[in-house]
């Protein structure tokens, strides 16, 4: 961590990097507290060398006092706190507006933003990109999957991505082949903080295509439109034909796919069943998992918890170090340009 090299995720033996990055404390705002934006806040504040929270934004105050922040950086006035001078605006409102208007002001005054909020970046990727937005929160929770996208393509040219994108149907469909209902299976799933605010997001398939047009894009280069995603639901399935396909040693997984076909993109999200020893059988629950198939047929198999408080944090953590280290280089080369 603060280290100037990437971490490396790989059949290696663990090594942890001490710093090499001389002290910057990155002043950074956080828009929206409230699952991951709370779980941010907490990660940020036990690191008070690397982050100063500046403002918080949110419209729940109790929520956020709960969760230490303190009174004196609490604003419920989300415009205001953009003209903070801050290194980095951190976006976990979700939803189009208001983050779409204020993740654009924040980057017209030059701040850094990160962002996880996969419905925005779906819709208006093309509008707000920039080399100082970053979203790897976005897709996958804790799970690198912009990154291995992006490593994967620097070797050769991919053939396909497929992957348990959306935790809670996973979630759903474990609890629904273990002998739960539906409705038991969804209320657990938002008690545990997994699903999104209108749970039918999850459930009819959109969140896993928003966060697939993202995996797309980082490993085909291309715009796959939302509507062009062929996309069945969980509307589509019934317990008892989930715990039949239990019985006979199958596993039923919404995989998410895009792949080459003839010259072309072929896109859905649908549920399948798989065999046991599947890759994409092999996620339980909340978890995540992500292949990526080259031209070669190299395969890439990560996966992860893909849901919840904790993990979706790691990323935009991830994301700010980055960032931390990329303003330290920049003021570095400053210098050196000054002398
Ligand atoms: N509702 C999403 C999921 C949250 O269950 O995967 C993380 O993007």
């Amino acid at each position: 961590i603060g280290s100037c090299r990437a971490t490396e995720v790989g059949p290696h033996a663990d090594s942890v990097a001490l710093s090499e990055l001389p002290p910057r404390l990155l002043r950074v705002s956080l828009l929206g507290c409230g699952t991951v934006g709370g779980g941010v806040y907490q990660r940020l504040a036990a690191l008070p060398e690397l982050f100063s929270v500046v403002a918080v934004g949110t419209r729940n105050v109790e929520q956020a006092v709960e969760d230490g922040v303190p009174v004196k950086v609490l604003t419920p006035h989300l415009d205001a706190l953009i003209t903070e001078p801050v290194d980095v605006v951190i976006e976990l409102l979700g939803g189009i507006e208001p983050a779409r208007t204020l993740i654009s002001e924040a980057l017209r005054l030059g701040r850094s933003v990160v962002t996880a909020n996969k419905a925005l970046l779906a819709n208006d990727f093309t509008k707000l990109h920039k080399a100082s937005l970053r979203y790897s929160a976005a897709v996958g929770g804790v799970v690198p999957a912009i990154e291995t996208i992006n490593r994967a393509r620097r070797l050769s040219s991919l053939q396909s991505i497929s992957g348990v994108l959306n935790g809670t149907t996973n979630f759903i469909l474990d609890e629904l082949a273990n002998g739960s209902d539906l409705a038991e299976a969804v209320r657990a799933a938002q008690k545990n903080g997994y699903a999104e605010r209108d749970p039918k997001l999850d459930l009819d398939g959109t969140d896993a295509a928003q966060k697939l047009v993202l995996l797309a894009r980082a490993a085909f280069d291309m715009d796959l439109p939302l509507r062009s995603i062929e996309k069945q639901g969980m509307e589509s399935l019934n317990p008892k034909k989930i715990r039949d396909a239990k019985s006979k040693g199958r596993v039923t997984r919404l995989v998410a796919e895009c792949r080459r076909v003839s010259g072309d993109f072929v896109a859905s999200v649908s549920p399948s069943e798989l065999p046991l020893d599947h890759p994409l059988a092999c996620a339980p629950g909340v978890e995540n998992r992500l292949l990526i198939q080259s031209q070669t047929g190299k395969l890439w198999d990560i996966g992860g918890r893909g849901a919840g408080r904790w993990p979706t944090p790691e990323a935009v953590l991830a994301d700010l170090f980055d960032l931390r280290r990329e303003l330290i280089n920049a003021a570095e080369q400053e210098q050196e340009c000054v002398a």
